[in-house]
């Protein structure tokens, strides 16, 4: 794993040169990507950095990692209307080469399909990921598999806490989600990693430091040949 720690702003500018040399070295790259707080910074600069001209995602690929049970793309909290809004709409990326999972249609025949999709674009080059104050990844709970595939979960009351801030009360967050399993994540050919803020600096040391166990699903990251993590110095302060 290689670990870079600056301010919020430096972490996302770092990130970000990830992309335009991926996407300049291969401009139908197949990218994973994550909602939530963490890649705002991040988006934003893509956003920037393909208005600029320095890279394109015209012939690029997304899958984003997970969805809400029972929300429509249309709905405000959904993460495809995120990615949207944060991103998609304001980049070059193709609308129809997005792929967020289906928040409605939960059946397992159509998140296996999900696993096939993104194998039948050829495998996800970097996968981003936020990181739950439990160590989920996706919506990967404690105790999910390692050799899970993409599948639907129920949320934990802790990840429901903290996603109320987004809704009105803690009764409009989706008791469930469709995620990317975990084995899905590993099988991208690179991973990175993102964590801001003191709350977060517990877990990074247990998926850094730990043990790898299902307990902690980021640990599982500690297997894989090709990690980057990108925190600023609050998320790393315990390491
Ligand atoms: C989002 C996702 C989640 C978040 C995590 C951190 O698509 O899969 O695992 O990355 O909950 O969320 P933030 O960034 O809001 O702290």
């Amino acid at each position: 794993m290689k670990i870079y720690v600056g301010t919020p702003e430096e972490i996302a500018k770092l990130a970000a040169e990830r992309y335009v040399k991926l996407l300049n070295e291969k401009p139908d790259a197949v990218l994973g990507h994550a909602t939530g707080s963490t890649p705002l910074g991040l988006y934003a600069e893509l956003i920037r950095l393909n208005k600029e001209g320095r890279m394109s995602y015209a012939k690029a690929t997304s899958f984003n990692l997970d969805e809400y049970v029972g929300l429509d793309g249309t709905h405000d909290q959904s993460y495809r209307y995120f990615m949207d809004k944060n991103l998609f709409d304001h980049i070059d990326i193709r609308k129809e080469c997005t792929f967020v999972p289906s928040g409605l249609d939960t059946s397992d025949s159509t998140a296996a399909a999900y696993d096939k999709a993104i194998e039948a674009a050829g495998g996800i080059d970097v996968q981003l990921l936020g990181i739950g104050n439990n160590g989920h990844i996706g919506f990967n709970e404690p105790n999910t598999p390692f050799g899970s595939i993409t599948h639907k979960v129920e949320l934990t009351q802790s990840t429901r806490e903290a996603n109320a801030r987004f809704f009105a009360s803690i009764d409009e967050v989706p008791t469930h989600a469709v995620t990317m399993g975990i084995k899905t994540v590993m099988n991208a050919r690179s991973i990175i990693l993102m964590a801001i803020g003191k709350a977060k600096a517990p877990i990074i040391r247990a998926t850094v430091c730990g043990e790898v166990t299902p307990e902690v699903p980021a640990s599982v990251l500690q297997l894989h040949p090709d990690v980057e993590i990108y925190l600023d110095h609050d998320a790393a302060s315990l390491l």
